[in-house]
């Protein structure tokens, strides 16, 4: 489990197109030879991609509904470590496995899933929803078949069945189940674009299938039924009032997870211990403050007096309003405070806003170079769960009303 092992940064990248419109599957879940690829290119690319996960260690990134995805291998031990260097990750944060269906789970992984999820893998698979079970094991050997890299030894697997065709044909062609965190460089924004994968990563792994931007925008919702009480261990892409909605009795008390855990703090998701989904500018988010006209202007102040006066015209801030936020007035206040302003909507409904969340972040960060980015936050329900528990782990000051 060493993450810190060398990688060549200097692999040639290739960034190839896939059209998942030419993609058809004759039933949702159904293993490759219910697979059709009508474009000529998409399959070539796809299959080089699959012969790539089965033939060598290395990682292939694709896209899936929620954000691209790292993806090799969840079966060895070899091609699991190779995700943990490539994208920097600690070793200690196991990566959640994609399965073409309930197929591939009996055939490959030896497993059935437990009861608990029927109803919500009924409504919400293949898509967003990643349930934890325990770790399959091998009834001949007793070993456990899913890599303990990829799990970091714990006695539990976090499964899911993407919606993307290009996921589910790569899973499927490949027919290995695919161990896949997102595809950024550790401690970055998710990538929701093949240009955001490459930005990161370009030089540490030899593909990109390029499936254009991600429609959800921000990643799987985590659960867990294997506990009682059930748990949400990360909002995403299915919100806990569907999950309410659509699991019957068994997820009616569903507990949500602390959003942040000390660094020490064992949690049961320990991917919530690390820096996550930062950009390089330093992130404000401003949490129920109106049309932000007083708490952006009061932020300024003290944001100027401790930045060089002589520098002070080149800053650039980006300003990333949703809701409420008095775009005219606060972008006279920014100029005013000597300040070159941009300005992108987030969008106004909970979809809009998800799916642009980590490319405006980027776009910002790395395309406009500003220096200091200011988000209107929104309230936490339905979509709102899981765009505030991305955002305040992306910003470094949060200000309340
Ligand atoms: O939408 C997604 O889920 C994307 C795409 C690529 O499918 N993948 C993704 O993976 O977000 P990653 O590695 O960035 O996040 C996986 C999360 C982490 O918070 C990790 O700690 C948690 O799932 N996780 C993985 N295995 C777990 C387990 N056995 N028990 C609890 N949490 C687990
Ligand atoms: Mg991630």
């Amino acid at each position: 489990m060493n993450s810190s092992m060398t990688v060549n940064e200097n692999m040639h990248t290739e960034i190839l197109k896939v059209d998942a419109s030419s993609i058809h599957f004759e039933q949702p879940g159904a293993a490759s030879s219910h697979l059709t690829i009508s474009d000529p290119t998409t399959e070539k690319n796809l299959r080089r991609a699959a012969k790539i996960l089965q033939e060598t260690t290395q990682t292939v990134a694709f896209p899936t509904e929620t954000v691209y995805g790292l993806g090799a291998s969840a079966l060895d031990d070899a091609t699991s470590r190779a995700i943990y260097t490539v994208k920097n990750r600690p070793a200690d944060n196991p990566l959640i496995v994609h399965v073409s269906g309930l197929d591939q789970l009996r055939r490959v992984l030896h497993t059935e899933l437990p009861r608990v999820y029927e109803p919500l893998v009924k409504q919400f698979w293949p898509g967003p929803l990643t349930v934890v079970l325990p770790a399959p094991v091998d009834a001949a050997t007793g070993r456990k078949i899913v890599s303990p890299v990829c799990t970091h030894g714990q006695a539990t697997v976090a499964v899911r069945m993407p919606a993307h065709p290009v996921a589910r044909a790569l899973i499927a062609l490949s027919d290995l189940p695919l161990a896949a965190p997102s595809a950024n460089a550790s401690t970055r924004p998710s990538p929701t674009t093949a240009q955001h994968v490459y930005a990161d990563l370009h030089g540490r792994l030899p593909l990109i299938l390029d499936g254009g931007a991600c429609d959800v925008g921000v990643e799987s919702t985590v659960v867990d039924g294997t506990v009682s009480p059930p748990r949400l261990l990360r909002p995403g892409g299915i919100s806990l009032e569907q999950i309410r909605a659509a699991g019957g009795p068994a997820w009616a008390n569903v507990v949500v997870g602390k959003a942040n855990a000390g660094k020490d703090e064992i949690v049961r998701t320990p991917g919530m211990k690390y820096k996550h989904y930062s950009p390089r500018a330093p992130v404000v988010l401003f949490n129920n403050c109106g049309n932000g006209v007083s708490a952006v202007s009061k932020y300024l102040q003290s944001y100027s007096s401790s930045a060089t006066s002589d520098s002070n015209d080149k800053i650039k801030i980006a300003l990333l309003p949703t809701h409420q936020f008095d775009i005219t007035k606060l972008e006279t206040e920014i100029k005013t405070a000597g300040f070159v302003v941009i300005t992108k909507s987030l969008g106004k409904t909970g979809a809009e806003i998800s799916h642009n969340l980590f490319s405006a972040l980027r776009e910002m960060d790395e395309d406009k170079g500003c220096d200091l980015i200011l988000v209107e936050g929104i309230d936490e329900t339905n979509e709102g769960l899981a765009v505030m528990n991305r955002l305040t782990k992306a910003a470094s000051t949060v200000i309340m009303s």
